[in-house]
């Protein structure tokens, strides 16, 4: 599969460039008002208290920021962040000694965290729940069992893929929040912001024309701006408008919808290998040569909170709005 410039997740040269424009305090996140009232409650009522604040599960779409809001809580809880991610967690030894480090009131992200091992998700209940540990010391016949009083912290939890947490683990969060993908005028905000934060100069149409693009997404917002003030430097004045938007986006073959190549391929194979469906997600994946996973919880997600795929129970199908949009003629209606 060809790269994918719309893709949600970071690119291999943006994991660092990303930081710079992580806003810091709730104060500058945009958007997710919802998420952003109640963490704004909580943060300030563990505070009051002087306490930890409960754990938090943050789920979605890559890219709307959840390690931001880890980020965020930290600094707003005025303490120490330790980040790490399921995959990296391999043994119950593993999570102990990240754990053995934390100060009272520190955040433990962990990203990815339906990736840990069952072992080690285990070992965390116990941690979670009455802040303690017990720990096998030594090895074989000499093993003994310590029991450690851990101090209070706050596990930030983070996912892509919510199916794939145990009820055990998920019940143990006090706060489970989903992300939602941003409106236009919200990611026009996050592009001004952004822009404002890179030092270059932009036009609000320009702004919003980038935001339309983004498929509700900041972290495609971020790179999209990166790329259109790259264009208006070379074919422009360097100031991004609306013009030079549209522009450099037709160039970057992302449409007015914000659909890419994968994402016609992906509609197409539904329309004319499967009649438009209903068709099961696996199928359509194998036909484009993608991971059923992938394609439903990464790709799939846009397209249905957009109304181009619809998720039935007898499996997806194609919208009147996506044939439209492909320049196509929808069957007709009762025709199925
Ligand atoms: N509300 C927001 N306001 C401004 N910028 C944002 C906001 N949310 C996210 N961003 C920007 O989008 C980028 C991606 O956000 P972040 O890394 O937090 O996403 P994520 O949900 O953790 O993604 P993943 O699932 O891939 O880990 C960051 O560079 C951040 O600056
Ligand atoms: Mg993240």
């Amino acid at each position: 599969m060809a790269r994918r410039l719309i893709t949600t997740e970071p690119l291999e040269n943006e994991k660092k460039s990303e930081a710079g424009l992580r806003p810091q305090l709730l104060a500058d996140y945009i958007g997710q008002k919802k998420v952003r009232e109640m963490l704004k409650i909580y943060i300030d009522a563990a505070k009051a208290r002087g306490e930890a604040l409960d754990h938090v599960l943050f789920f979605g779409p890559p890219g709307l920021g959840k390690t931001t809001l880890a980020g965020i809580i930290a600094n707003e809880m005025g303490v120490n962040i330790r980040t790490t991610s399921g995959p990296a967690i391999e043994k119950p030894g593993d999570m102990a000694s990240i754990l053995y480090k934390l100060n009272e009131g520190d955040v433990l992200f962990i990203d990815e965290i339906h990736r840990i091992p069952r072992q080690v998700e285990e070992f965390l209940y116990s941690a979670m729940e009455d802040f303690t540990m017990d720990v096998l010391i030594g090895q074989g016949a000499n093993a003994v069992s310590k029991h450690f009083t851990l101090p209070h912290f706050t596990l930030v939890g983070a996912t892509t893929r919510a199916g794939m947490l145990t009820a055990p683990l998920r019940d143990r969060f006090g706060v489970v929040t989903r992300l939602e993908f941003y409106s236009d005028e919200e990611l026009k905000q996050i592009v001004l912001r952004s822009a404002g934060v890179l030092g270059a100069e932009i036009s609000e149409d320009g702004a919003l024309e980038i935001a339309r693009r983004s498929r509700g997404t900041p972290r495609l917002a971020n790179r999209l701006l990166k790329r259109v003030r790259d264009y208006a430097q070379v074919k422009g004045d360097g100031s991004v408008t609306k013009e030079i938007a549209d522009k450099a986006l037709d160039l970057l073959e992302v449409d007015k919808q914000g659909l890419d190549h994968v994402d016609r391929r992906f509609l197409l194979a539904m329309i004319e290998k499967f009649g438009g469906g209903p068709v099961g997600i696996e199928s359509v994946a194998v036909s484009i040569g993608e991971d059923a996973g992938t394609v439903e919880e990464v790709y799939e997600p846009f397209l249905v909170q957009n109304g181009f795929v619809a998720r039935t129970p007898r499996g997806r199908i194609v919208l009147p709005k996506a044939y439209y949009h492909l320049g196509l003629t929808p069957p007709q209606a009762g025709e199925e």
